[in-house]
């Protein structure tokens, strides 16, 4: 649905006209579970859009609406829930509340939300939508923020309200991703640089169709396993505060003495924050094949240490090898389910992606979706048709 559609589709059902806010959805080309852990990530944002149409009401009521789903929500600006309730909604009111929390929302609105990202397949549908969703509201108050601060009370509303302790990465690429490049973030700093992607490559997206679940227990175990690293290593290393203060010179020193599956989270996440800086140097320099290496490595590390792989991802990563134009490929998101991302050479991908296809259900039986994309701009004000 274009932004047009959607304002047509708002104004038939409010009878007024509303401001139209998008943010995509992110694939991570390197970078993977280190964003919690103060770490090192390089994605970018994809042409996969979630847009929120608004506009104000007179009253402090809420009503959210989704062209999606037939349930619609209907809440009192002063007594917002406290919690998710389990509904396409939570990832709204989350932003909701957590800025009410800055400061009270002056008066109630009406919402449209129309979401274009996969839902569960590890492309960040839900960061896109609370963005999304903060600049709306924060249109309708006047508050500008800066979009990095947008980014922190997107995840914020991510950990506290809708209960799922993720980094800030998904969020941040979709507030401030550019289109041609890669974004490489310091996750304690924020600072971060825009990495151009040559332009004879595609990243080609590959859907296992197996969803995953963010707030099942298995990412927050991965969380507190690297806590516990940290805890054990600062015996060693009294300053550490996070994996990310932590060297692979260092690592290697104690790794002997941490328990074996402590030893291998912290192993994954030690040597991918390396990677993320060797990969981000081979990518400014047009060195697709070292920056495939990279992504082959950082998959294996996510299969054999994180063991966040599952047998689905495992296949789509095998079949793409001697793949004409195929330069490298890896999971990518949280893990457990989703999507490959794959770097191919811009003229192969339509013979890639059919062969693809053909591999992936010939092995499992399953039609897989592929997404051939480029890197895309980061969260905006629709004004258009205005
Ligand atoms: C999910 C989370 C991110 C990040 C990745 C793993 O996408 O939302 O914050 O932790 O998993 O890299």
């Amino acid at each position: 649905m274009t932004s047009t559609e959607l304002r047509r589709r708002f104004e038939a059902e409010f009878g007024v006209q509303p401001k139209v806010f998008a943010a995509p959805g992110r694939v991570n080309l390197i970078g993977e579970h280190t964003d919690y852990n103060d770490g090192f990530v390089l994605p970018c944002a994809i042409g996969f859009t979630t847009r929120v149409a608004i506009a104000p009401r007179p009253d402090r009521k809420l009503l959210l609406v989704s062209d999606g789903y037939h349930d619609r929500f209907e809440f009192d600006l002063d007594r917002l829930p406290h919690a998710r309730l389990g509904a396409w909604c939570d990832y709204v009111l989350g932003v909701a509340v957590v800025l009410q929390q800055i400061g009270p929302l002056g008066h109630g609105a009406n919402v449209l939300v129309h979401g274009e990202v996969p839902i569960g397949a590890g492309l960040s549908s839900s960061a896109a939508v609370e963005v999304a969703s903060a600049l709306a509201f924060m249109s309708m108050n006047g508050a500008i923020f800066p979009m990095p601060q947008v980014a922190r009370l997107c995840q914020r509303a991510e950990n506290t309200f809708v209960g799922a302790r993720v980094g800030i990465m998904d969020q941040f690429v979709s507030c401030l991703g550019k289109a041609g490049h890669a974004l490489r973030l310091d996750c304690r700093s924020l600072d971060f640089e825009l990495v151009p992607i040559p332009a004879n490559v595609r990243l080609v997206i590959c859907n296992t169709m197996v969803k995953h679940e963010l707030a099942g227990g298995e990412y927050n175990r991965r969380r507190e396993e690297c806590d516990e690293g940290v805890r054990e290593l600062s015996n060693w290393y009294p300053g550490i505060r996070a994996l990310r203060d932590v060297s692979v010179e260092q690592f290697e020193q104690h790794a002997g003495d941490l328990p074996v599956i402590i030893r291998m989270r912290c192993q994954h996440v030690v040597d991918e924050n390396q990677r993320v800086m060797d990969a981000s140097r081979a990518l400014a320099a047009g060195d697709l094949a070292r920056f495939g290496q990279l992504m082959r490595a950082s998959h294996n590390s996510l299969r054999d240490l994180y063991a966040v792989s599952s047998e689905e991802l495992d296949i789509m990563v095998e079949i793409a090898e001697g793949l004409p134009g195929y330069w490298g490929g890896r999971m990518t998101g949280g893990g457990f389910g989703g999507c490959t991302v794959n770097l191919v050479t811009a003229g192969e991908t339509d013979p890639f992606a059919a062969e693809i296809k053909k591999r992936y259900h010939d092995k499992t039986g399953i039609h897989p979706d592929v997404y051939v994309c480029a890197a895309a701009d980061g969260a905006s004000a629709e004004l258009n048709g205005r």
